[in-house]
């Protein structure tokens, strides 16, 4: 997949936001941010996926994560749209800004374009994109959805609880398949057993395996 990826330095692009103009890595500041994209306001899914945002905005608020949105509307369309958000889900207050690319050069830049979606005129639109962007303002991880599949909030929240743990333990653990915070992680591979036994003082818990290589180390965290 060409374009902005794991490890480089989001765009500093500067826009026009329904909470004013921003620029990305002032934004971002010193904390983490997810930047995610939408194909259009007023289309179904869009709707759900931002009142559901909205919804978990206090989790990720809880974690020091920012939420910043965009889509190729303008800011009007974005003011207008965000009260069917609320009223399609009641009691939610979209707290966080929405920027607007109507010239579609910010989408670019962030590798959020869907080649396969395009609006009356034939120009492609946004695909669902997320980007997660550290304090160094490089991108952390990616989801990459085409229109037709709405994100599921859960795992927005749990990827960004896998990275921040990781973050946490300076790289020295992974999360494993289906990890939910509270479950144990595991130990890189780059982590030698005695630098672990340092590193862990509850200890760790090879799996027995056929290659009896010692890889697959449990740590609680
Ligand atoms: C939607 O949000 O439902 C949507 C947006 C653009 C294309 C298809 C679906």
């Amino acid at each position: 997949m060409p374009g902005l990826t794991i490890g480089d330095t989001i765009p500093n692009l500067e826009l026009d936001s329904t909470q004013g103009r921003i620029r990305i890595h002032d934004f971002v500041g010193d904390g983490y941010a997810i930047i995610f994209s939408h194909p259009a306001d007023f289309t179904p899914v869009c709707t759900t996926e931002m009142a559901a945002m909205a919804g978990y905005a206090h989790e990720f608020e809880k974690r020091g994560v920012k939420l910043l949105g965009i889509s190729c509307d303008d800011v009007a369309s974005h003011k207008e749209w965000i009260k069917d958000i609320e009223a399609f889900k009641p009691g939610a207050k979209l707290t966080y800004p929405i920027m607007a690319d109507p010239d579609r050069r910010a989408i670019r830049e962030l590798n959020m374009v869907d080649p396969d979606e395009k609006d009356a005129r034939g120009v492609s639109l946004p695909s669902r994109a997320l980007h997660v962007v550290g304090p160094d303002k490089t991108v952390k991880l990616s989801f990459l959805y085409p229109a037709c599949t709405g994100r599921n909030m859960d795992e927005v929240l749990r990827a960004v609880d896998s990275q921040l743990t990781a973050a946490r333990h300076k790289g020295k653990v992974a999360t494993p398949a289906n990890w939910k915070p509270g479950d144990r992680a595991v130990i890189g591979p780059s982590v030698s057993d005695d630098e672990a036994r340092k590193l862990f003082p509850d200890g760790f818990e090879t799996a027995d395996l056929p290659s009896k290589k010692g890889y697959l180390r449990f740590t609680k965290v």
